[in-house]
């Protein structure tokens, strides 16, 4: 069983993510940790303890981590994702309350309390939880297993801004720090997350399963569905944030190509763009895996068999 310790800011797609995680007994989740990102930090705990009390999870502590960036302004998306970052899902006081401590130190204890590399992080937001838990255990890095993050824009361009992914682009130091520590990060950026889409045939047959678990994930989609052919004018939704889960679960959904990637600081135009060197001869060396395609249908299978 591969241990995994999940970052997010549910989030409409990060609440499908958990949903296919907290399905998937292949995975030990060891904690959820929730950043500050498309809502502020106390609802993304809040939403996270909503969701494992939907999907009978009570088992996996949820630690709540920073509030705000490492040097930015908190940002936001709340216009995907509704005020609540749940779309339609009316907030209700979970029974479970946070676990105690900062999401960065819960981070490093249950990391280096295993053997090595055996903790893998899938990240779903904006990497602040995780660049603040490399500062503060300098040996995290050789101790963690692959860190699998949703974010970054090359090839299909950005989300947030025309260069830019949101979670990149709301903490870009976090990411260019988590990048330079020397973690094996694997990237699932737009080029990758923008072939997985929520059809409307997709959603319909997560209707179909009558879980809470399916009933959940299948209103984030509808609302997203909604949302993206107002602002975007797309039919059918990217949904992001499972990708990182579902490639721990099932590797051969994505080819990945080594690489070494960069973010933008400096600028206002371009800031939190991943700047992606695939060229050995230029790069020196290629520490880092950015996923190039994704096979969508093998995804939902996913979703559907975790949401059964
Ligand atoms: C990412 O940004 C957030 O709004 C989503 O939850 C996802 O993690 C997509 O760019
Ligand atoms: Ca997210």
């Amino acid at each position: 069983r591969q241990s995994l310790i999940i970052d997010c800011d549910p989030g409409v797609d990060d609440a499908v993510g958990l949903m296919l995680a907290f399905g998937s007994p292949e995975l030990e989740l060891l904690a959820i940790t929730a950043v500050g990102g498309n809502v502020p930090v106390e609802k993304t705990a809040r939403n996270a303890r909503m969701l494992r009390q939907i999907a009978g999870r009570e088992d996996v502590p949820v630690f709540m981590g920073a509030a705000r960036p490492l040097r930015r302004e908190p940002a936001g998306a709340g216009e995907f994702h509704g005020a609540e970052g749940l779309g339609d899902l009316t907030p209700f006081e979970p029974e479970a309350p946070c676990a105690e401590g900062h999401a960065a130190d819960a981070i490093v204890a249950l990391v280096m309390a295993r053997p090595e590399r055996s903790v893998a992080l899938a990240v779903m937001g904006p990497l602040t939880n995780v660049a603040l838990a490399l500062r503060r255990e300098p040996g995290l890095a050789e101790r963690l297993g692959p860190v699998a993050v949703m974010g970054g824009a090359r090839a299909e361009g950005g989300n947030i801004t025309a260069s830019a992914e949101f979670n990149i682009w709301a903490d870009p130091e976090a990411a260019a720090e988590v990048l330079a520590s020397g973690c094996d990060v694997v990237l699932f950026g737009l080029d990758a997350t923008h072939q997985v889409r929520a059809t409307e045939q997709r959603i319909a047959a997560l209707e179909a399963i009558g879980t809470a678990r399916a009933d959940t994930s299948a209103a984030m989609m509808r609302f997203s569905q909604r949302i993206e052919r107002k602002i975007v004018g797309w039919d059918a939704p990217p949904v992001h944030d499972p990708c990182p889960v579902a490639w721990l679960l099932k590797p051969g959904l994505f080819e990945l190509a080594p690489c070494r990637i960069a973010v933008e600081t400096e600028s206002e135009l371009t800031r939190g763009h991943t700047a992606v060197e695939f060229r050995e001869a230029v790069a020196g060396r290629l520490p880092h895996r950015w996923a190039t395609t994704a096979d969508a249908d093998g995804v939902f299978a996913l979703i559907g068999e975790a949401c059964a």
